[in-house]
């Protein structure tokens, strides 16, 4: 089930159809904020009243113009100014195929390396998503290069996926180099040549993963619903005696709202990741392979209403 929803993210006749069908926006509603960067400023006030703080992703991945790469960082930067003039509790989630990673990593990289000299400009910051494995060397090597620039250190950090057989020792260079990191489990088809293949598997990794940045000095992020995987990570923190406000558990918008404030009501640091934007047809596609009952539940409401 997991693959076949991954499969159709790819289907672009599929994806053109829901993109333009109201039917379709209205089910993205789910999970994506809205179409328009307003929505998604104004869902970013709405999280950060409920005590938490924002991640921005703009929708789209794997553009296929140095102009739609430009157009991608253009909506980024009015993001950055508009969460410094609204004063929110915000920072912003980038995929490098959106700044043209697939057509130059050159392209890529300064764009992602303009907006992190945003970002540090207004006091945010700029997460680099993590997508399939093809890419992950790249884009490690691009984000190592951006925060080796001095000034440019806390304004700019990656994800690893605990599925796959490399993230401890890309973990280990990323401790080393006091690179802020997002642990999450991974969303995308892999094989089994990279890709740990059980569920269990990747359970034990995203928790000794987890073990190991919560041990390092920098301020890392927890990303996951699974209670069993923030059991784990809390129940260590406190043998260890690691305090709540030395990292954040992170959880996507419209997904287990209730478990969001319970962590924030123990007094732990939550940031909730906020997609917008009318490219939403993968994203949408990947939340469903997380739990494909999500389908009966969008189903159900389709009907209803
Ligand atoms: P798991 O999939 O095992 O689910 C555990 C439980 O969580 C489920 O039983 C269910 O209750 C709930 N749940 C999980 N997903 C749900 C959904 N879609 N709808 C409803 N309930 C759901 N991936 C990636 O490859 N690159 C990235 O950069 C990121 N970035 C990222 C940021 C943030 C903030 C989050 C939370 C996640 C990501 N991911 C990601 C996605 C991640 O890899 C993973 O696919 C999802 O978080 C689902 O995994 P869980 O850890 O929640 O566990």
């Amino acid at each position: 089930m997991r693959s076949s929803f991954i499969a159709l993210s790819h289907n672009r006749a599929l994806r053109h159809f829901c993109e333009h069908s109201r039917v379709g926006v209205r089910l993205s509603s789910r999970f994506v904020a809205g179409m328009e960067l307003e929505d998604a400023l104004r869902v970013a006030e709405a999280v950060n009243r409920q005590g938490m703080a924002v991640t921005l992703d703009s929708l789209g991945e794997s553009v296929t113009s140095e102009m739609e790469a430009h157009q991608a960082a253009d909506v980024y930067h009015k993001l950055l100014d508009a969460v410094a003039a609204r004063k929110l509790k915000a920072n912003i989630s980038l995929k490098l195929t959106q700044t043209g990673l697939e057509l130059s990593a050159g392209l890529a990289e300064d764009i992602a390396l303009n907006l992190t000299q945003h970002a540090l400009a207004v006091g945010s910051f700029v997460r680099i998503d993590m997508e399939d494995s093809r890419l992950t060397q790249t884009t490690l090597d691009v984000v190592r290069r951006i925060h080796a620039r001095r000034d440019l250190r806390d304004s700019i950090g990656v994800v690893i996926q605990a599925y796959l057989y490399r993230s401890q020792a890309d973990i280990e260079q990323l401790l080393a180099d006091h690179i802020r990191v997002r642990l999450c489990k991974g969303a995308y088809n892999e094989p089994a040549e990279v890709a740990f293949p059980r569920k269990t598997q990747v359970d034990a990794n995203y928790v000794k993963l987890a073990q190991m940045l919560l041990e390092s000095p920098v301020y890392h992020a927890l990303a996951t619903h699974d209670e069993p995987m923030i059991a784990a990570a809390k129940s260590f923190a406190e043998r260890k005696g690691i305090g709540r406000d030395r990292f954040e558990f992170q959880m996507l918008y419209g997904v287990r709202r209730d478990l969001q404030s319970a962590l924030v009501r123990e007094g732990y640091n939550v940031r909730v990741y906020v997609p917008f934007g009318r490219e939403w047809y993968p994203y949408f596609m990947r939340r469903l392979a997380e739990r494909p009952a999500n389908v009966v539940f969008l189903a159900r409401n389709l009907f209803r209403s």
